[in-house]
């Protein structure tokens, strides 16, 4: 039975406030979970529940979906006669009775089935990622490590979001986790060396000033070879976020001021992948250019993963959309983008079904909350991005994953993406 069910006001890693729960079952048995938040959100996402009282938080306060969880979701929780993370969760949807969280807030009902899944892990006295996935969570997840950071998530003159490296070649994931944090500190002593910006961006990786995102990706790959990498071990994958650039007709990068159509822009990542090891991109078009994501997807389907984000928002109704229109490889997963555990495992269930590789996903807006680590492993997902190898509200997954590979002899069961 559940005992108590607690929520508290709490900060993110940009110093804005969001939502801690807290679910305490009756042996005592606690969980704990925060959700995070983004800032190139998606059109359809899930409702983010916020004050908009000027007076406390600059208007993003987040009292209300805290009110609504003590006031709506605890007696009713609390007085559940069978509590299973299937229950719990329809009973969050049934509460709330809208379309897309508008009334509790996703970020109140993401708080709650989390933190009510970890106190039932507790009580079963499992791992949550082995409570999750039970005996066929086999598999760590290749980290796509975010080194270079732009777009809305920087204060610097780069349009495309997010720079990655995918270390495919490592042999366990504490190696890949190595990887990735000495190219961080070779990018960072070469850009220092050029007289460039250190500083980093939301996300942890470097936001220096460039001339071009050709540029951003050849000093990465600077970065790679002097660290004594090759191209067959360590890929690049960028997120562009492509969303954030929709404008009348087409494409403008608001920072560079370029414009595209859909099909330059289709051009332009073609060029991009002849020329670099890409192994993905994630949002290379917006959120509702769907025929282009579909000429996209067949351009480039079989040699890179194409992966939605925006496009998606981690909603099967979105996904099934996707398959039927051959739009898009890969599935960015998002729980707060839909609002409860059972309906994000439903997404990963629907586009692995249909042959989507999967991509566990942060947000810009993080806390040391760690779930997406063992829902990454529970489901077996082929990649998770938790940015930098940088920052603690970054490293916390990272960490989790580590953990979880050495208490369960799993570090050499590493996915390379495969
Ligand atoms: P967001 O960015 O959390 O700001 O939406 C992450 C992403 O676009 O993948
Ligand atoms: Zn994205």
């Amino acid at each position: 039975k559940i005992q108590k069910v607690l929520a508290t006001e709490i900060l993110d890693s940009r110093g804005t406030p969001t939502v801690g729960a807290t679910v305490i079952l009756s042996d005592g048995s606690v969980g704990t979970a925060n959700a995070p938040s983004g800032a190139s959100t998606g059109k359809f996402e899930a409702h983010e529940k916020r004050d908009n009282d000027r007076k406390r938080y600059l208007g993003r306060g987040v009292k209300k979906a805290v009110e609504g969880i003590e006031e709506t979701v605890a007696p009713v929780l609390e007085n559940m006669q069978r509590v299973t993370v299937q229950n719990i969760d329809r009973m969050l949807i049934e509460l709330d009775n809208t379309k897309n969280k508008e009334k509790l807030g996703a970020n109140a009902t993401l708080a709650v089935s989390l933190a009510a899944a970890k106190a039932l892990a507790a009580h079963y006295k499992q791992p949550f990622f082995r409570y999750l996935g039970g005996t066929n969570a086999q598999k760590l997840p290749v980290p796509m490590m975010n080194i270079l950071n732009g777009g809305a998530h920087a204060a610097n003159n780069v349009d495309i979001q997010e720079f990655m490296i995918v270390p495919v070649g490592a042999k366990s994931f504490s190696e890949a986790v190595r990887t990735g944090s000495e190219i961080y500190h070779t990018l960072g002593g070469i850009l220092k060396q050029r007289g460039l910006a250190v500083s980093v961006g939301d996300e942890g990786g470097f936001a220096p000033n460039l001339a071009s995102d050709e540029e951003a990706i050849e000093v990465i790959l600077e970065a790679v070879s002097s660290a004594g990498y090759t191209t067959d071990e360590v890929k690049i994958t960028l997120d562009a976020a492509a969303s954030e650039w929709t404008a009348n007709d087409g494409y403008l990068l608001p920072k560079r001021g370029t414009k595209y159509t859909s099909a330059q822009l289709i051009a332009y990542w073609e060029k991009l992948c002849e020329k670099y090891p890409i192994c993905s991109i994630e949002d290379p078009l917006g959120e509702e250019d769907w025929p282009a994501w579909t000429t996209v997807t067949e351009k480039l389907g079989k040699k890179i993963m194409l992966v939605g984000d925006d496009l998606f928002v981690t909603n099967s109704t979105r996904i099934r959309e996707g398959i039927g229109r051959k739009a898009a490889n890969a599935l960015l997963v998002k729980p707060n983008q839909i609002g409860t555990l059972t309906e994000t495992l439903a997404a990963v269930e629907l586009a692995k079904e249909n042959g989507m590789k999967i991509v566990m996903s942060h947000r810009s807006g993080e806390t040391e909350d760690t779930s997406i680590a063992d829902i990454a492993v529970a489901v077996n997902a082929g990649f998770i991005k938790s940015g930098a190898p940088c920052r603690s509200d970054r490293t916390a997954k990272y960490n989790r994953l580590l953990r979880i590979a050495k208490e369960n002899e799993m570090d050499e069961m590493y996915g390379t993406g495969k």
